[in-house]
């Protein structure tokens, strides 16, 4: 096999690694799975080391090796635990394409590295734009998004921004709290925010979905990912998922792409580009849903939308304070050390942190990003109830 189907998996353990494994499943002569990666979840990571058979897999959580190794029947995977020793795999020829799809801002430095060194990568990892969108978007060309929305895009305009396009407009299904008075935001607990209507998604981007922050976050993405105007980008509620966005033109014309909401469909695409691969799933039947909606959003309900549009018309390191507000303020109501309402309370006090520092590499942004999270940290032991 050519290094062009050789694939590393950030975040494997994961909804959308889980997923990206399973379209694999169905092409298994096309791709060749270096390194498997996961955080701490070594049951399922020795559960794909041993049907994939990677050259390496990556353990964050170096404790839990032992068990691990215990679980293996397959013992020709390198095993690491070391960081250092996943950035020289990323730097290396061993493998032409990185699945990003790690959760929150650690994804960074990996996708970087990545992109850095040549490599094509299929982006889930939102947070890495947000974060680092002037500094990424130099390897546009090299970025095939995964996320459903900006997938759909890609698939009317692939990597050629045209001047016949108009505006490009994300759907978002409104989350669970859609229809709830915000006289009641003060009562959604945990569960009930975990809850999506229609996507199954790990912790984070679910709790990102209720608060519409992942909007916020999908916003910005699309800016640097595009390179559109800030005019250029719309939202419409479209509460059933299945329009997956629209890309208006100047003659009038809108073209969009639909399926059933199963991220095996994007990620397929991505893999598989420029040509379309087996995704293990079937075409939706349109008869099967009967009516399709969209709406406005209510601004005064989900503040969210407006931080992405504020951040962006300010040249300064806004995007990146969005991301930390949003993930530490995230953690902390999974941990139900504050409220569902504080969470747009703090990324709104953050917005406020007073900063002119430019950054023109990574890790100035990472060294930036400790240095928000500090401040931020302080923000948040004002809105804790526990
Ligand atoms: N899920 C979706 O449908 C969806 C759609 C669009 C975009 N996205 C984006 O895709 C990304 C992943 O989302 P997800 O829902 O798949 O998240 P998830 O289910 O929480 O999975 C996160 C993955 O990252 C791994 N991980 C976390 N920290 C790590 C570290 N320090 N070192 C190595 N691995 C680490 C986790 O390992 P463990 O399992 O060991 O914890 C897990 O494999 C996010 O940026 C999200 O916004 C997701």
């Amino acid at each position: 096999m050519s290094n062009d189907n050789k694939l590393i998996i950030l975040g494997s353990t994961g909804s959308i690694g889980k997923s990206t494994l399973e379209v694999i499943k169905h092409n298994r002569d096309f791709f060749e799975i270096v390194c498997l990666t996961a955080d701490s979840n070594s049951i399922d990571l020795a559960e794909q080391i041993n049907l994939f058979k990677p050259k390496y897999a990556y353990l964050n959580n170096h404790l839990l090796i032992g068990d691990l190794k215990s679980k293996l029947t397959h013992n020709q995977t390198k095993l690491l635990t070391d960081t250092n020793q996943l950035h020289d795999i990323l730097k290396s020829d061993l493998y032409s394409t990185l699945v990003s799809s790690m959760s929150g801002s650690t994804g960074l430095l990996f996708t970087f590295i990545a992109l850095q060194t040549n490599k094509k990568v299929l982006l889930a990892n939102k947070e890495s734009l947000v974060m680092a969108g002037n500094l990424m978007s130099k390897y546009r060309k090299l970025i095939i998004p995964i996320d459903s929305e900006h997938n759909a895009i890609f698939q009317v305009l692939g990597h050629e921004k045209t001047n016949e396009l108009d505006k490009i407009i994300l759907t978002a299904s409104g989350g669970p709290f859609r229809t709830y008075p915000k006289s009641d935001f003060d009562q959604i607990s945990v569960e009930m925010a975990l809850k999506h209507p229609n996507w199954s998604m790990g912790r984070k981007i679910t709790i990102d979905s209720a608060t519409m922050m992942n909007k916020c976050l999908e916003i910005i993405e699309a800016y640097y990912l595009f390179g559109l105007k800030l005019d250029q980008i719309d939202v419409l509620i479209h509460p059933e998922s299945i329009v997956h966005s629209i890309v208006n033109f100047k003659d009038g014309s809108s073209l969009c792409q639909f399926s059933e909401p199963n991220m095996q469909i994007p990620i397929s695409y991505a893999l598989g580009y420029p040509n379309r691969i087996n995704s293990g799933r079937n075409p939706f039947n349109l008869s099967s849903i009967g009516n399709l909606n969209f709406s406005t959003v209510d601004h005064l309900k989900f503040p969210s939308i407006k931080y992405a549009y504020e951040a962006l018309r300010k040249p300064d390191n806004s995007c990146l304070i969005i991301n930390a507000a949003n993930e530490i303020a995230v953690h902390a109501f999974l941990e139900r050390k504050i409220s569902f309402l504080s969470i747009f309370s703090i990324i709104e006090d953050s917005l406020d942190i007073d900063d002119k520092v430019l950054c023109s590499n990574i890790e100035d942004i990472l060294d930036l990003d400790k240095i928000y999270r500090q401040k931020i940290n302080k923000i948040l032991i004002k809105y804790q109830t526990n």
